[in-house]
């Protein structure tokens, strides 16, 4: 099969990889790729929320399949799209991705399904937000409804600080029409870890879990990002833990989907907090987690392409997956300056030699070449990942690899996988 895969992150350089070693795959296009993605596939300079133009690359091309990486291009309906061609995709329709893009979507659907999820209100005018928050107390959090690249959600500790997040979301616009609405939830206590399934329409396949580390400096402290680093298994989700979340939440919200109309295909990302009132749902993602895609792949024995196809045409009998039981853990580098504002540019040297420490991959999560130059091209820049007998063993592999890297411009979290360390 010819396979094109939509992205430029770790996520999509990590799918890549996989994809890559497949018996099935024919050709492998990445649109747009980065520079370690262009060792495995054919970068094409096509932006992956360009709609058309992708639709007809994957046309030009006589793609046989497409994976999508990123929510944006989902929620813009390049699924549903590719679908109208005659081309096979995997990655859900633009009406079954609105689990990610409308946060109210998301808690109507919970609701409905009797999902677990936090208590909360929704608004589409900031005078009634801030009555809300008057009433309700703080701590609370605001979430803008719509795609806000991984910002719109705000953690509120006291109510003069909700009431800024209401003026930020909803009067500046900092995130334009996805900030005209919002939910304001309860801010819950607990550990967070994620989950994910494969799915098509009420079928599910359960695959493996992972927890991520979603601020930018160690001890959790520091700005919320889009993750700095990740592993898997997530401890605290153990068999028993994974039938429960499959029958109680995967399960009744995959049927509610599909009775809504929206039947959903693809891989379904569930972000859950364990609280003392049980497992509740934070949020659903529509595709694969980025880091968390990193050491889920490194830890996936089974012939991806085979499984995402055979997900993407209903065979879902057909997916038999096996893992390795070794955990894999990834350190996201980030240049300084992620998530704010960061430069572009700065040289990295010493990847190969990183790349030599034994288990370690290195995925590139936002790279250029400029001649034999490699330079930073993002926020989060490149992930270094490794799959090792024990979570402490691959969290010391990992940062051996990220200390023969020389990126004075770089940084990284050195805490990588402490909860897991803490347990064991
Ligand atoms: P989300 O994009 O909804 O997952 O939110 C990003 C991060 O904000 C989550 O990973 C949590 O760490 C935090 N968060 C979101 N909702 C809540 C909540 N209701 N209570 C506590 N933390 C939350
Ligand atoms: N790492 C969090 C996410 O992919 O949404």
């Amino acid at each position: 099969m010819d396979v094109l895969v939509v992205g430029s992150g770790g996520r999509e350089h990590a799918l890549c990889w996989a994809l890559r070693r497949s018996p099935l795959c024919g050709r492998l296009l990445c649109a747009p790729g980065n520079a370690g993605i262009a060792k495995v596939a054919d970068c094409v300079a096509v932006a992956a929320d360009d709609i058309a133009a992708l639709v007809e690359l994957a046309r030009s091309e006589r793609i046989d399949f497409v994976v999508i990486g990123p929510e944006a291009p989902l929620v813009a309906g390049l699924a549903d799209r590719l679908r109208e061609a005659g081309i096979l995709a995997f990655g859900p329709s633009a009406r079954a991705a609105e689990i990610e893009g409308s946060k109210i979507f998301m808690k109507e659907l919970c609701e409905r399904c009797g999902v677990p999820t936090a208590a909360y209100g929704r608004f589409d005018e900031p005078d009634e937000a801030k009555a809300f928050i008057r009433r309700h107390g703080a701590p609370l959090v605001v979430k803008a409804d719509g795609l806000a690249a991984g910002k719109g959600v705000i953690v509120c500790h006291n109510e003069n600080e909700a009431y800024a997040a209401i003026d930020h979301v909803m009067i500046e616009s900092a995130f334009g029409e996805a900030g005209a609405q919002v939910v304001i939830e309860d801010f819950l206590i607990g550990e967070e870890a994620s989950f994910f399934a494969l799915v098509h329409g009420e079928q599910a396949v359960p695959l493996v879990s992972a927890q991520d580390h979603k601020a930018a400096f160690d001890g959790d402290q520091g700005p919320n990002t889009g993750g700095m680093g990740a592993y898997s298994p997530a401890p605290i989700i153990t068999p028993a833990v994974a039938g429960e979340i499959m029958a109680k939440i995967i399960r009744p919200v995959i049927h509610g989907l599909a009775e809504d109309g929206r039947p959903y295909v693809g891989v379904l990302y569930a972000g859950l907090m364990f609280t003392h009132d049980g497992i509740k749902v934070l949020e659903f993602n529509a595709r694969f987690g980025d880091p968390e895609c990193q050491p889920l792949i490194l830890r996936l024995k089974s012939d991806l392409l085979a499984a995402l196809v055979a997900c993407a045409e209903g065979r879902m009998e057909d997916i038999a997956l096996d893992w390795y039981p070794d955990p894999a853990l990834v350190v996201v580098m980030a240049t300084q300056g992620y998530p704010g504002h960061y430069a572009r540019g700065s040289l990295i040297e010493g990847l190969e030699e990183a790349a030599q420490v034994p288990g370690v991959s290195i995925f590139h999560a936002g790279t250029r070449r400029e001649g034999d130059r490699l330079l930073a091209d993002g926020g989060r820049v490149l992930g270094v990942a490794a799959r090792a007998p024990t979570v402490p063993r691959a969290q010391e592999l990992a940062y051996s690899a990220v200390d023969r890297i020389v990126w004075p411009d770089g940084f990284c979290r050195r805490d990588i996988g402490w909860r897991a360390i803490g347990r064991s």
